[in-house]
């Protein structure tokens, strides 16, 4: 069987009036159907870019995939028409994004929105089975479906993002894009959004690619891990790899020292110094180079390959046969 997703050396450019930005580098990454992948990195890294690439998203003239391959259940979507994206997206894949208003349209009720959904790809449904589907979808996210004619504005943000959540999920997709999913609510809904993720990912069996910033989140709810950095996945594992082996590409070290560890007395955290690359030159090295506290003279010259620990790959020069295979 095909994977579900197969991306191979992907290469994504935004085109600015005055300078080209290098989003996505030479990026290779697969997922398996219902398989929970992590995407992580800091602001800049590429990983919305990725998604929007998924979806033939892009902005229009802007946004422009150079090179590479993105199979989805065997299938090359690079180069597809819009018929066939219009067939794929909402229906067997799904994007929840960044900020849910962008998602609600403020004239339409809650319930509309998620039923439009349905008219869309399920024409053949009658209206009364249709209208029982959007109640159902709504109770199963938390919202009673006697609020389904209230307008976006009448709703809390967690609730907003529970109504995304609806809409993405009512067509039971095999691939759920979650884009930093509970950035914009408070602490205490992100949780529950979180919870909610957890038992519907269980329920549906969908893939998730969920993409955070928070390395906890992903320690929880994912089977496996991509660490991003500008642009490239610089380390990829199962979650026991990313978090437990000791060998890491000492981007992920940087990310992990920067999670609180309420057990000890410690006031402050452990911050990468320094700032990602920028965008709109290629470097000759690592792209890492400029804050790695490991840094060597050929990590300057010479940009990494990756390398395979029982697929457990990473991205750096410190893992290279005449470093020892193994930092
Ligand atoms: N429409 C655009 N035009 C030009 N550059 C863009 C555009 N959208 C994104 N970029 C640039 O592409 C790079 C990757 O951006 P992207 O939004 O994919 O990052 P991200 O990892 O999702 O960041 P965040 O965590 O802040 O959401 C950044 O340098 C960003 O400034
Ligand atoms: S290749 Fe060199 S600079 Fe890059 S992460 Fe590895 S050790 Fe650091
Ligand atoms: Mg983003």
């Amino acid at each position: 069987m095909a994977k579900l997703l197969e991306i191979k050396d992907l290469n994504v450019r935004y085109h600015t009036d005055d300078s080209i930005v290098y989003a996505v580098n030479n990026l290779s990454l697969s997922l398996e159907h219902g398989e929970k992948l992590g995407l992580v990195g800091e602001t800049g890294a590429g990983k919305t870019t990725l998604a929007l690439s998924i979806l033939q998203l892009l902005p229009n003239k802007v946004g422009k995939i150079e090179s590479g391959s993105i199979k989805y259940d065997g299938e090359e979507l690079i180069g597809q028409g819009e018929g066939y994206m219009l067939g794929l997206r909402g229906r067997r894949i799904s994007m929840i994004f960044q900020d849910p208003m962008t998602s609600l349209n403020p004239t339409q009720t809650v319930g509309d929105q998620v039923l439009e959904v349905l008219r869309l790809h399920f024409p053949q449904l009658t209206k009364e089975e249709k209208d029982a589907k959007v109640d159902e979808i709504l109770q199963l996210v938390g919202i009673p479906a006697s609020r389904k004619n209230e307008y976006p504005h009448q709703f809390s943000g967690g609730m907003k993002q529970r109504v995304v959540i609806a809409m993405a999920l009512i067509a039971e997709p095999e691939l759920l894009l979650a884009d930093e999913p509970t950035t914009a609510l408070d602490v205490t809904i992100q949780a529950q959004i979180m919870e909610l993720m957890r038992r519907l990912k269980d329920k549906f069996n969908t893939a998730v690619i969920l993409i955070t910033h928070d390395l906890g989140v992903v320690a929880e709810f994912c089977d496996k891990v991509s660490v991003v950095y500008a642009g490239r996945v610089v380390e990829h594992g199962t979650v026991e790899q990313i978090f437990e082996a000791k060998e890491k590409h000492p981007y992920t070290m940087g990310l992990i020292n920067c999670i609180p560890d309420l057990s000890k007395d410690e006031e402050r955290l452990k911050p990468i110094p320094g700032r990602m690359v920028d965008p709109r030159i290629i470097p000759t090295g690592c792209c890492f180079a400029d804050r790695c506290p490991h840094c060597m003279e050929i990590c300057k010259k010479q940009p990494p390959e990756i390398h395979d620990l029982d697929g457990h790959l990473i991205m750096c020069h410190l893992f290279d046969a005449e470093n020892g295979g193994k930092a």
